[in-house]
């Protein structure tokens, strides 16, 4: 069996991670991989690392995420654009070097790419909804009392079934994905593929000229 990586940021969390997974799978061969995405040196240092010990990555789960930080529009306006890029960029991705893709094979294969909505999941984010003010916290605590969220879990069934099952295929990439590891219809906004190529060409200026320096 491959050995498998984990990413985490900061190392208190990956670091608990590993220690559970290790109790259920004493044998099992995993590494911390320290990627702050807040700080382009740490996940330069940590793709080096992987493609200097690995020989292919065989899925990447990019689940970080915040919701949103102080600053203009509202939160949930703030959150739902940062969602739409997720979306976008996972349809640029599959346009590049999905298994239609116009650069497949550039880089020796191809990739499948999964736009996953987890569902209503009771995690860190729905914990802390101090974004929200004390009353979203509370709203949610009493959501939560009620059944409405699922649990951290369960929520995350669809994200592992993109990234490891059997079940998921070639012709299901660029899906957007809703519980359980089914193929939802995603917003009109999140079908614009000019839009997406335009997002993609802002990303890659902006974290490549960030980035240069410390290639
Ligand atoms: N929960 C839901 O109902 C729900 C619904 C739809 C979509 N989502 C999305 O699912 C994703 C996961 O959220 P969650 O609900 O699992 O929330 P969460 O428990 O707060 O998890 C977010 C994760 O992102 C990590 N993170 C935050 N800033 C980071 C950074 N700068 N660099 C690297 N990692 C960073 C956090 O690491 P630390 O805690 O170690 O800082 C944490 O492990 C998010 O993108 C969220 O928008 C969640």
């Amino acid at each position: 069996m491959p050995p498998s990586t984990w990413a985490a940021a900061p190392p208190p969390r990956g670091s608990a991670a590993i220690t559970s997974l290790r109790n259920l799978i004493p044998t099992a061969d995993i590494r911390l991989l320290i990627m702050d995405h807040m700080d382009l040196s740490s996940v330069v240092s940590a793709a080096k690392d992987f493609a200097e010990t690995q020989p292919k990555l065989h899925g990447l789960i990019a689940n970080a995420g915040i919701v949103a930080e102080k600053g203009s529009g509202g939160v949930w306006s703030q959150y739902g654009m940062s969602k739409l890029a997720n979306i976008l960029h996972a349809k640029e991705l599959d346009r590049l070097y999905g298994p239609g893709g116009v650069k497949k094979g550039e880089s020796g294969g191809e990739i499948w790419t999964a736009a996953v909505h987890p569902g209503d999941v009771y995690t860190d984010l729905s914990r802390n909804a101090m974004f929200f003010g004390i009353s979203g916290l509370v709203a949610a605590r009493v959501l939560n009392a009620f059944g409405a969220f699922t649990p951290a879990e369960k929520g995350a069934y669809t994200s592992v079934f993109c990234a490891a099952s059997a079940e998921m295929e070639g012709h299901m990439s660029v899906g957007y994905f809703v519980p359980l590891g089914k193929v939802a219809k995603p917003s009109r906004h999140a079908r614009d593929g000019e839009l997406g190529m335009k997002l993609w060409a802002w990303s890659v200026d902006e974290s490549g000229g960030k980035g240069k320096n410390l290639l």
